[in-house]
């Protein structure tokens, strides 16, 4: 078998994390399949790469439907991000909760020889809302120039199609987003095709319109509109400007809940929301409330895209946690919200975190919320981990929390973690294979043992979980 052959009639077997398929080849060898897949369909495929032990194949067509797949409404369409929505909710938490169980495969040998240190695996905690719960959603605008497929067309507004980075999929209306978010993203549409600016292209550098970002408060209905565009295109400068600035106005009365417009000024080739934020309209931060504490939010504020998952996963993150007192170390803190909802329990907290603007919001959160004991700080955690024992020395009492981005924690973090004889860590993952290997390096080098692993699902239709657990001496 070799590349572009294709497969005929080939049951897919089951999803693996990161949302591809596995199937097994006529010959044994395993096919990892890219693209929409959905376990038990049989599909016929084309190899893309031939590996030593198994091979990489795109899917052609659907040969028999999986009985897994659920009838959706006409107007719900996948486009790049919700490769799940063809499957049942029911069957998503389903095969999340397996993902997250074949993972801690990996380190169950440690509680093997003494089973009285078996973890509880809870259930999966489901999103409270399934569609329309993502309070941001980031819209593109390209083109999709194809001699092969005869496509020529210039002005597209949607989505990135998966893996595709130069192709802009039209999009009518997002699942994922609130009702008033795709109300907005309709005008926008209509607005930036009627204008005569044309696309920007990062290949000549020429060209106007690039992305579009829509914020919206889910407990305020506060929204925030972030229009990033090329303003050295020369055409918008001489005769544009005025117009987009009535359009904003325009906007702002037809949509009542608009509260900040932002113009985002970009003219880097990189295909990312970037630039300098101008405010056209309203005020400078929307704000949002998770647990019955307040959150400013800034154009370029990280904070969680699920607020009612958001809620989920910090309450599970705050039960969890059974200590009172002393110092409590907040590592990857992002804009500070586990430590600012955990102030009140700790003497201290000091919230560590990488990018200086997550950590200039989350200072002024915390003061929002008067959580004056927390300290921000600015610094790689493996680098400030270091430093704050040679300065602690005598430090007792300490508990941490570790929510690391997907690459899981840096090998340096993970010998100075254990230097604090913590009683407590909750650890908190997005991604379950580092949470094992990660946890691997802890049992091995310590006398930590876990006693619950919680899978969370704050991304319904995507292959994205969260798993929280907690480990104690
Ligand atoms: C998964 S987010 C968690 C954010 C936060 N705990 C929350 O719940 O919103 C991971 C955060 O770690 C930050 N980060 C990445 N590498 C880091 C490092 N080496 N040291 C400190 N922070 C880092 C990222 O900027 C991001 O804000």
């Amino acid at each position: 078998m070799k590349k572009n052959e294709i497969l005929e009639n080939i049951s897919v077997d089951k999803l693996i994390f990161g949302g591809k398929g596995l199937a097994v080849a006529p010959d044994g060898r395993k096919i990892i399949i890219t693209g929409g897949v959905i376990p038990g369909s049989v599909v016929n495929l084309r190899i893309l790469k031939v590996k030593k032990g198994h091979f990489e194949a795109q899917i052609v067509d659907t040969v028999k439907k999986s009985p897994l797949e659920q009838e959706l409404p006409a107007h719900y369409q996948v486009y790049g991000g919700c490769k799940w929505l063809p499957i049942a909710y029911k069957e998503q938490l389903k095969i999340k909760e397996e993902q997250v169980r074949e993972a801690f495969h990996y380190v169950e040998k440690y509680w093997q020889e003494s089973p009285e240190k078996t973890p509880v695996f809870h259930p999966i905690v489901a999103s409270p809302e399934i569609y329309g719960y993502r309070n941001k959603v980031e819209f593109s605008w390209g083109k999709y120039i194809s001699e092969k497929e005869g496509v020529y067309d210039t002005f597209r507004f949607g989505f990135h199609a998966q893996a595709q980075f130069d192709r802009i999929i039209d999009c009518d209306f997002c699942v994922l987003a609130d009702d008033e978010i795709n109300a907005i993203f309709k005008e926008m549409n209509e607005y930036s095709r009627k204008s005569g600016l044309p696309t920007y292209d990062p290949k000549t550098n020429i060209g106007f319109w690039r992305h579009f970002v829509v914020r919206k408060a889910h407990f305020t209905n506060e929204i925030m509109l972030i229009l990033s565009i090329n303003h050295e295109f020369e055409e918008y400068n001489r005769k544009h400007e005025g117009d987009i600035l009535i359009f904003a106005g325009k906007l702002m009365e037809q949509f009542p809940h608009i509260a900040s417009i932002y113009l985002l000024q970009n003219s880097g080739r990189a295909d990312i929301v970037t630039g300098e934020a101008i405010l056209m309209k309203g005020k400078p931060t929307i704000t949002e409330h998770l647990l019955g504490k307040t959150f400013e939010i800034n154009p370029k504020s990280f904070f969680q895209t699920n607020s009612l998952g958001a809620e989920k996963l910090y309450s599970v993150v705050r039960d969890l946690m059974k200590t009172q007192g002393g110092t409590l170390l907040d590592l990857y803190a992002g804009t500070g919200t586990i430590g600012i909802l955990l102030a009140d329990r700790f003497e201290k907290v000091y919230s560590v975190e990488l990018v200086p603007e997550a950590s200039k919001d989350g200072a002024k959160n915390a003061l929002k919320n008067g959580a004056t004991n927390i300290t921000f700080i600015n610094d790689k955690t493996e680098n400030f981990l270091p430093k704050f024992l040679a300065e602690n020395s005598d430090i007792k009492n300490t508990s941490l929390i570790i929510d690391p981005p997907r690459d899981g924690m840096h090998p340096g973090a993970l010998p100075e973690i254990l230097k604090f004889n913590s009683k407590e860590i909750i650890y908190v993952s997005c991604n379950p294979a580092t949470l094992a290997r990660d946890l691997d390096y802890i049992f091995a080098n310590s006398d930590y043992h876990l006693t619950d692993i919680i899978p969370v699902d704050m991304f319904p239709h995507t292959h994205h979980i969260e798993t929280v657990v907690r480990l104690e001496k």
